[in-house]
């Protein structure tokens, strides 16, 4: 059955979504619109820790675990967070550390959220953390320039069927 048939309201792709090379490729496979999560944590304007934002430049999707044990609730997280908050994290288990049913912090009071942090497998193409201008304009163009590839790519797949 064709998509359209059971669909047509508009489409949104998202997930390990980081440069304008994966929002036009979103499109050429037919989403109206991308949506990036992950990627916006590395920016100035996020209020993120500076250190979640390295551990972000650092990691690469081995580094991101799909656990429902930090909150109940099945999430990504990296998997180094989990390390420093005493948590194993290939079982999940709590190691030394009782978060409690309100999700403290193991030291400092503050919340485990805050501690704790979430990551989606993108992570291994963000190395920076830019102004959100800098890197909105840096997609435009990523995406202006994926845009010229595809176009180019089609005209190769129209001769070769031809
Ligand atoms: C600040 C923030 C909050 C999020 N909150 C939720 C949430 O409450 N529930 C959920 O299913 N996903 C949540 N997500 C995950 C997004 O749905 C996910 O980031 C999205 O699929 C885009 O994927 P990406 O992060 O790889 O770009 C959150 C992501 C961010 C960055």
């Amino acid at each position: 059955m064709k998509f359209d048939q059971f669909y047509q309201g508009t489409l949104i792709l998202s997930g390990s979504m980081s440069t304008g090379q994966d929002v036009a490729a979103a499109q050429m496979m037919g989403a109206d619109l991308a949506y990036m999560g992950t990627r916006f944590i590395n920016t100035q304007e996020s209020r993120a820790n500076p250190e979640y934002k390295q551990m972000i430049i650092d990691s690469a999707a081995a580094d991101i675990t799909y656990t429902p044990k930090v909150s109940g609730i099945w999430a990504n997280f990296l998997k180094p967070s989990l390390e420093m908050a005493g948590l194993d994290p290939e079982s999940g288990e709590k190691k030394k550390v009782d978060l409690g049913e309100e999700l403290q912090a193991p030291e400092g009071g503050a919340s485990a959220w805050k501690s704790i942090w979430s990551a989606g497998h993108g992570v291994g193409s963000i190395s920076d953390a830019p102004s959100t201008a800098e890197l909105v304009d840096r997609m435009v163009n990523e995406y202006h320039t994926a845009a010229d590839q595809f176009a180019a790519q089609a005209e190769l797949f129209k001769r070769s069927a031809s």
